[in-house]
């Protein structure tokens, strides 16, 4: 499978500004909320309304509808491809339609680390992009979140794109990782997006700022000699310096690198998506 970080023709953040972000997936085109879009978009919203296939307006904090600009149902259902990988969509409560574009780099940077044989930890997977890409690489793929809906659409996931034997595990992340130490296992490359807040398989509480620390340290001791480590964060209480000190208490300064993720609009507007740490193990 060949994967490339620029040029994915089944996705385009074609415009952001005033709040929302314009987007297309495949055939459909989307404009939803987006905090960090606070400068002026290029063209304004009723350019993108006459565009775009459905818009999710929000009619609180983290609620709103999704509402029909075309002679769509909101029910639609459709699906892209990643490089060989076909990942379904759908329009959820959340403004989230089952993939995060964003994570394209670290999709290619999984492809380029994972071999036949290698093992490889997906922790707050959501709908399993990186768990796919891992198994197309040939690596075996343990999938963890906590949400069974979302481990039922990445086994679609799985299905559509013609792989097999994805490991999965609908549990606390956090908890799973421990006991994964507990057991002796060890993995050759690890990928975690943990959200700021949430809510594991039996309502444990997850608080990003307030386990990180503990989630770190844990994946320390899974990394296999020469494995990968690549952790996401989206909190404004964990800033770029913040997440390299934190890092740092773990793995040496020659084995890491902090940097922040950003994505270019087709308009050539700059969006930022949150601070990622990478840890590759000498
Ligand atoms: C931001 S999404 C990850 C997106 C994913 N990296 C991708 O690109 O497709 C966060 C995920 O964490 C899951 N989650 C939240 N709290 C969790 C917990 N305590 N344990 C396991 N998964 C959790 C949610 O169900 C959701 O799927």
């Amino acid at each position: 499978m060949k994967l490339y970080a620029e040029g994915w023709n089944d996705y385009e953040l074609i415009d952001a500004g005033g709040g929302k972000k314009l987007e297309r997936f495949g055939e459909i085109i989307t404009i939803r909320p987006e905090v960090q879009a606070y400068f002026p978009s290029v063209f304004p919203l009723k350019d993108w309304q006459k565009k775009a296939h459905f818009e999710f307006v929000e009619t609180g904090k983290n609620k709103g509808d999704w509402k029909a600009l075309k002679q769509l149902p909101v029910s639609y259902k459709w699906a892209i491809t990643y490089e060989s990988l076909v990942i379904n969509l759908e329009l959820t409560k959340f403004k989230h339609v089952g993939i995060f574009p964003e994570q394209n780099i670290n999709w290619q940077f999984i492809h380029e680390h994972l071999e036949e044989r290698h093992n490889f930890l997906n922790l707050f997977a959501y709908t399993g992009v990186a768990s796919l890409v891992a198994s197309a690489a040939g690596a075996t793929a343990v999938h963890v979140d906590a949400v069974k809906q979302l481990v039922t659409w990445s086994k679609e996931n799985m299905i559509s794109s013609g792989l097999d034997d994805i490991k999965w595990v609908v549990e606390d992340a956090l908890k799973f990782a421990q006991r994964e130490v507990k057991r002796g296992n060890k993995y050759n490359g690890i990928i975690m997006d943990p959200p700021a807040f949430g809510l594991g398989a039996k309502g444990e509480k997850w608080i990003l700022d307030e386990k990180l620390p503990l989630l770190l340290e844990t994946a320390s001791q899974l990394l296999a000699p020469g494995g990968f480590l690549v952790v996401n964060t989206y909190s404004q209480k964990i800033d770029l310096k913040k997440l390299g000190e934190l890092a740092a208490n773990y793995f040496s300064p020659s084995e890491m690198s902090v940097s922040e993720l950003w994505m270019k609009t087709t308009t050539e507007k700059k969006l930022y998506y949150g601070n990622l740490l990478r840890v590759e193990k000498g």
